[in-house]
């Protein structure tokens, strides 16, 4: 057996979230896009809603929407969301599931909070990322995965001290149910206090790192990484290494996304995202003519 020595990744940058309003008006924090930041090939957009605690009638959604183009991957880490779209398609999604929708030629719905959830208020706090489709797959039919929490694979190291949720790609030889376009990484890591991780990543994947509570050190610099921040490796090795320090106070919880980039060209209109200009300006009439279906209520 001959065993391949990994090269660790260093950090290229640390990125800050901004806070922007969404949909009906609920807060979001954004890595990207922002200014000077448009897209982490082949990542368009990644949000954290919350975590935040609602009043009664407080919790707010987006309402009727379309998308073309990409894909949106909704993961619900507190809180009930529900959805509907123009295909006739509805579903509720609970603490833990994941709904990756493959919006291809167009869907048109509504990511709003359960109704239940909303009249009694709560902890609310999920993730969304939209993922580009290549060229080839911008014009397929729509398709949505809709895993549920006990469906998502669950690895531990031997002694605890790291579980990973593996929404999507490989991790401490679990294998992801969910399937991707495009190769793609998505894995939910938590680490104790003096945990160490060394994921490996290929080397001409994009890769970065979320933090969602406490903070870390990552890449071969140790660089820290906060809650709310986005660390960028650089592609120079097939391996990271995420720690969090012995002395730490709260675990460390953290996403772990790349992708093969797809190095086309991106021309992007808010829930549209397609290769030319003139693509857009047809999303718009479709969505327009209704082409992309309306929600029945
Ligand atoms: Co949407």
């Amino acid at each position: 057996m001959t065993v391949q020595t990994q090269t660790k990744r260093t950090v290229a940058a640390i990125v800050n979230s901004v806070e922007t309003l969404e949909g009906a008006g609920f807060l979001v924090r954004r890595p990207f896009p922002k200014i000077n930041f448009s897209e982490f090939d082949p990542f368009l957009l990644l949000d954290e809603l919350g975590p935040v605690n609602l009043k009664p009638g407080e919790a707010k959604g987006a309402p009727d929407h379309p998308h073309r183009g990409f894909e949106t991957v909704s993961y619900v880490l507190d809180g009930r969301l529900e959805h509907k779209d123009s295909e006739g398609h509805a579903g509720l999604l609970n603490q833990g599931d994941v709904q990756w929708m493959t919006a291809g030629a167009g869907v048109v719905h509504s990511e709003m909070p359960e109704s239940e959830f909303t009249r009694t208020g709560g902890r609310l706090h999920g993730i969304q990322l939209w993922v580009n489709l290549p060229q080839c797959d911008k014009m397929i039919p729509p398709r949505y995965q809709e895993i549920p929490a006990t469906q998502i694979p669950l690895a531990q190291t031997e002694d605890g001290s790291v579980t990973v949720r593996v929404i999507a790609g490989e991790a401490l030889g679990a294998k992801a149910v969910i399937e991707t376009r495009t190769p793609i990484i998505y894995l939910h890591f938590t680490l104790r206090p003096g945990a160490t991780i060394i994921q490996s990543v290929p080397k001409e994947y994009n890769a970065f790192a979320y933090v969602l509570e406490g903070f870390g050190l990552f890449g071969t610099q140790q660089e820290r990484g906060d809650d709310g921040q986005m660390v960028i490796f650089a592609q120079d090795g097939d391996s990271v290494a995420i720690t969090n320090p012995a002395n730490a106070q709260k675990n460390l919880d953290l996403l772990l996304i790349a992708g093969v980039p797809l190095n086309e060209p991106v021309v992007r209109y808010g829930p549209f995202v397609m290769n030319t200009e003139a693509e857009i300006m047809q999303a718009i009439e479709d969505y327009r003519n209704g082409r992309m279906g309306r929600i029945h209520a």
